[in-house]
């Protein structure tokens, strides 16, 4: 007999999440350390992710450590991962999920906005998988490879109708990376997926949902918002021995969304 709660165990894996001190990050990171695994946020805002991890420490059973740092910056990506290296060996599981959102009128779509947008959902995605290589190298074997799971969105599949050019440009740029990440890494023991979630209640989502949350409702087929255990569950999946042979995946979670809109 297989033993399934095996197949899905992420028991002290050591995982770094970026952006996990709120929304689909924290989502992450609590499901994670709900399984067990020892789980390291970060962010800008060093006292919401100190605060969080001690909370999601106290309720563990895995535990949950902070380390502050602007993903903007190539110097801080490297801080991050020093520090990372200085308490760890290796890596077993690395989420890119920080990311920022703009939307503006074509005519004065700003420079400075496109850049910030392109730069934090996409060239640090590369930078801080590029600084990670050597922990996430240090202990692959072929039943349990290394994880890389950057977190796209469905604007990277399909064309959304705010215009938030850079966001949607970024999103599908970091699913075709992924697919070249993963056919240069695997065989390194070295899987890279995305996560392509659709409407989901965080901050980055609270005006559009605010201003359009009923509509969007009605364009998802299942009839409701992303829940905590829908992004959970998918990478519970990906970093368990469940998900040991997939790799340059794109995975929608979006209740079929997606697909409606090109109905
Ligand atoms: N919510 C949705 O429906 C949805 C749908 C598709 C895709 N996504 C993607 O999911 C990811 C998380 O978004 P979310 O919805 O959870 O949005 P959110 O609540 O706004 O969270 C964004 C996270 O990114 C972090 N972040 C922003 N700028 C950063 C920087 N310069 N350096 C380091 N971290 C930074 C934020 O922390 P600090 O402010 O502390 O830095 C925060 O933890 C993003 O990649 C987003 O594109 C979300």
């Amino acid at each position: 007999m297989m033993n399934i709660d095996e197949l899905f165990n992420i028991r002290n894996k050591v995982c770094l999440i970026t952006g996990g001190g709120r929304g689909i990050g924290l989502m992450i990171a609590k499901g994670f350390v709900s399984a067990g695994a020892k789980v390291y946020i970060s962010s800008r805002n060093g006292d919401v992710c100190h605060q969080v991890a001690k909370e999601l420490t106290e309720q563990g059973p895995g535990q949950c450590f902070a380390i502050a740092a602007d993903l903007q910056k190539l110097e801080d990506i490297q801080h991050l991962v020093v520090e990372l290296g200085k308490r760890e060996h290796h890596l077993d599981v690395l989420i890119n999920n920080s990311g920022a959102n703009w939307a503006a009128p074509i005519a004065d779509y700003p420079d400075a906005g496109f850049q910030k947008v392109v730069n934090l959902n996409l060239t640090r995605v590369f930078s801080l998988t590029q600084a990670c290589l050597p922990l996430l190298r240090a202990n692959p074997t072929l039943e349990n490879p290394a994880r890389i799971i950057n977190i796209g969105s469905i604007s990277g599949e399909t064309v959304p109708k705010l215009e938030m050019y850079a966001y949607s440009a970024s999103k599908a740029a970091v699913h075709h990376l992924t697919r070249h990440l993963a056919a240069r890494l695997g065989s390194e023991g070295i899987l890279v997926n995305a996560v392509a979630p659709g409407s989901f209640p965080t901050k980055m989502m609270a005006e559009t949902l605010k201003r359009e949350g009923d509509h969007i409702l009605k364009t998802i087929p299942v009839g409701r918002f992303g829940q905590d255990e829908d992004l959970v569950g998918t990478c519970i999946y990906l970093t368990s021995r469940a998900g040991a042979y997939t790799t340059g995946a794109v995975i929608v979670v979006d209740g079929g969304a997606l697909q409606s809109s090109r109905m």
